[in-house]
């Protein structure tokens, strides 16, 4: 069987955990049968043009927005209807998710219109393997000024450098998916899918451990300092001090002396 590209994959749901924590707010664009996994985990507000997929996933809160044309650098395209957007967007959501419209219809409006949404949320775009989604991504980036992290198949505008274990369990994510696909479909986009390198899931796995360990070993420390600031604080030190100041008065004296 032919594995369908329009779901959103593995690579892209360990970003959205990577990025923000469960029972947030995502704003998707396009839904589909990912916005299922999102909603175990989410809540989703979907944005959705075509009225067959709008409810699909019975968790998400839809919005019905139909494509219209629209002039985008002097040439036409369709997206979203804007009029509508700016009515029913929620204030509030923590990602947002460029999946859709459809490649066919294109998605270069969301340059035209990202004055509708939020700045500060991280936002992943689906489907950057594909040149037009990928300039939509650095264009988008290069206004927002914002640093563009880009995997093989997807990418993230994020408001925050991204770290080190976030980075790494991401790309360990997309690499399993991608080490599963097929040539024929990587040949519609690639020049060639002989790999200089290989998948590296090992080097990535190691990375992920020690920086976990760090992390571990950080709140340990952080403990550590905490309990040593409220014996600094503590009542009965102060007290042990004002009883052994005498002492150690003449301590210093004799010190002093000899
Ligand atoms: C790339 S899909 C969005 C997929 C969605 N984010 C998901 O993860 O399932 C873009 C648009 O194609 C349509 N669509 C969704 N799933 C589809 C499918 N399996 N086959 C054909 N069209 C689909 C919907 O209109 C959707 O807005």
């Amino acid at each position: 069987m032919v594995k369908s590209h329009f779901p959103i994959d593995l690579g892209v749901l360990a970003a959205v955990n990577q990025l923000i924590p469960p029972k947030s707010t995502i704003l998707e664009l396009g839904s589909g049968e990912g916005t299922n996994l999102l909603a175990q985990q989410y809540s989703v507000y979907s944005v959705e043009d075509d009225i067959d997929w709008v409810g699909y996933c019975a968790e998400s809160t839809y919005i019905h927005c139909p494509l219209v044309e629209i002039d985008y650098k002097g040439s036409t395209t369709s997206w979203y209807d804007a009029d509508i957007l700016a009515k029913s967007l929620p204030e509030d959501y923590q990602l947002i998710l460029v999946d859709g419209p459809s490649g066919k219809s294109g998605r270069s409006g969301l340059l035209a219109n990202i004055s509708l949404f939020r700045y500060d949320v991280p936002i992943i775009l689906d489907d950057t393997i594909r040149s037009d989604e990928a300039n939509i991504a650095r264009e988008l980036a290069f206004l927002l000024n914002r640093p563009l992290y880009t995997f093989w198949n997807f990418s993230i505008i994020s408001p925050v450098i991204l770290t080190n274990l976030q980075i790494s369990k991401i790309q360990h994510a997309a690499l399993d998916v991608l080490s599963k696909e097929e040539d024929k479909y990587l040949l519609s986009y690639f020049s060639r899918c002989d790999r200089t390198t290989d998948f590296g899931l090992s080097y990535y796995h190691n990375v992920i451990a020690e920086e976990q360990r760090l992390q571990t070993e950080l709140i340990s420390l952080k403990l550590s300092k905490n309990r040593l600031d409220a014996i600094e604080k503590s009542y009965s030190l102060m007290v042990g001090k004002f009883l052994t100041a005498p002492f150690r008065l003449f301590s210093l004296l004799f010190k002093g002396r000899g």
